[in-house]
């Protein structure tokens, strides 16, 4: 594509951020620029918003910025390097088609539904921390952090307990291997077979509904008829998709702080009726979803510059949790930061379903590992992030000590 000269141009490239403070560093130098909307020519062009309120006003305006794959069927469209995931619905649509498959997962998803499983999450959180807490060492994100959400997850949406392991070794195995590796490729190539299990349990659930989440999905209908099963495969997918590592990210980011910020964890262990206003200090400051994209409907002007149509839009969370104009010294972690308006749950129509979910499962692991292992360390030599950190950062180790305990005999 060739430059137009009256865009503010920068150059940043999604791919090179191969780390936390890589990522953060690339968005600040953006940032700095003083451009809170600007081109860049990396991944064949796009505009990448970084101001908060501009961040905000391109969520909220999905006329303007749709979320739909309206020019390439297998790009995906909120991501600008992901090419090759299966259709996501309902992220990857518009209203009129958006809202009929929205309000399938959101009675599931709602505050109420989320709070009724607080009671699995605790139960997870203590089921694996027992496998190792006798040990007094453990990998907080294979031995918990990857394993808690999924398990509240899968169980809630039906899957049988033998395929969970499997599920979840592929969600999280996208994003922490880099791409190219066997790994990698091995967890890419297993999404065809997470499709074909989802498949083959929404018709069991056809044939014989049961109290689950899959049964939900499968059976929703929309003016009267039962959704097709692409649609309901879509919406399946995406909910596991968004169920498993997110909250992996965010709860390995949060007890990776407290293990360097001793400080910080000292305040939560004193006063546990801080964590809820921390929880969203943990998501400003760390959005696990860094970027979400958006196609150009029609030419338009937004923000002082012109869009053309068919043109890539990156929105990005992790720049708007750091606009100072939003957030008083936002370039610094304040445990009780409150009001806290952070985008990292996105915000519009799209805001996410799965945030009060989210919340009941970060609250409850956070709990666990200070009731339980108070005095844990993480060793920095052994920590190993996500190796992209384009859309989604994390963490793929977290090797952790601690004054080991025992189990709790009455889980089993
Ligand atoms: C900390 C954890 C999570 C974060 C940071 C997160 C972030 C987001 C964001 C930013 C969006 C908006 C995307 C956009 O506008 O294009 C979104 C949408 C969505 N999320 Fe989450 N999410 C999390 C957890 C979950 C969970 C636990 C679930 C389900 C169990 C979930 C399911 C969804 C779904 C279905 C959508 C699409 C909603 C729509 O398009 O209407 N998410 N998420």
């Amino acid at each position: 594509m060739t430059p137009v000269p009256d865009r503010p141009v920068v150059d940043l490239d999604l791919d090179a951020a191969t780390s936390r403070a890589a990522s953060d560093a690339a968005w600040a130098a953006v940032r700095a620029t003083g451009c809170p909307v600007a081109w860049t020519e990396h991944d064949g062009g796009f505009w990448v918003v970084t101001g908060y309120d501009e961040v905000a006003a391109a969520f909220r305006d999905w006329e303007r910025f749709s979320s739909a794959r309206l020019y390439d069927p297998d790009q995906c469209a909120i991501s600008v390097s992901n090419g090759t995931v299966p259709l996501l619905l309902p992220e990857e649509s518009d209203p009129p088609e958006w809202n009929d498959h929205r309000r399938t997962i959101a009675t599931l998803l709602s505050p109420a539904a989320s709070e009724h499983l607080r009671g699995r999450a605790r139960y997870w959180a203590d089921h694996y921390l027992d496998r190792v807490i006798a040990r007094g060492a453990c990998d907080l994100v294979d031995d918990f952090t990857v394993p808690v959400p999924a398990s509240v997850v899968l169980e809630w949406m039906g899957f049988p307990r033998s395929e969970w392991e499997w599920f979840w070794t592929a969600f999280h195995g996208v994003s922490a291997h880099p791409n190219g590796t066997p790994e990698h490729r091995k967890a890419t190539e297993a999404y065809a077979d997470v499709m074909t299990r989802i498949t083959e349990e929404l018709r069991d659930r056809v044939r014989a509904p049961r109290d689950d989440a899959l049964t939900t999905i499968a059976l929703h209908e929309v003016h009267g008829e039962r959704i097709a099963e692409d649609v309901a495969k879509s919406i399946a997918f995406l909910t596991v998709t968004g169920g498993i590592d997110t909250t992996t990210s965010f709860t390995g980011a949060a007890l990776l702080h407290l293990s360097e910020h001793p400080a910080d964890r000292t305040r939560l262990l004193v006063d546990a009726d801080l964590l809820p206003v921390a929880t969203e200090e943990f998501l400003r400051y760390y959005p696990p979803a860094r970027t979400h994209a958006r196609t150009v409907r029609d030419d338009t002007e937004f923000a002082g510059v012109t869009m053309r149509r068919g043109e890539r839009v990156v929105l990005s969370e992790a720049a708007a949790g750091r606009d100072e104009s939003a957030f008083v010294d936002a370039g610094t972690f304040v445990v009780d930061r409150d009001p806290n308006r952070h985008l990292a749950f996105g915000v519009g129509i799209h805001r996410c379903p799965g945030s009060h979910l989210a919340r009941v499962e970060f609250t409850e692991m956070v709990t666990t590992v200070l009731r339980r292992i108070p005095d844990y360390t993480i060793d920095p030599a052994g920590v190993e992030e996500y190796p992209t950190w384009s859309m989604v950062g994390g963490w793929r180790h977290l090797p952790a000590t601690f004054t080991p305990g025992a189990p709790i005999a009455a889980l089993g």
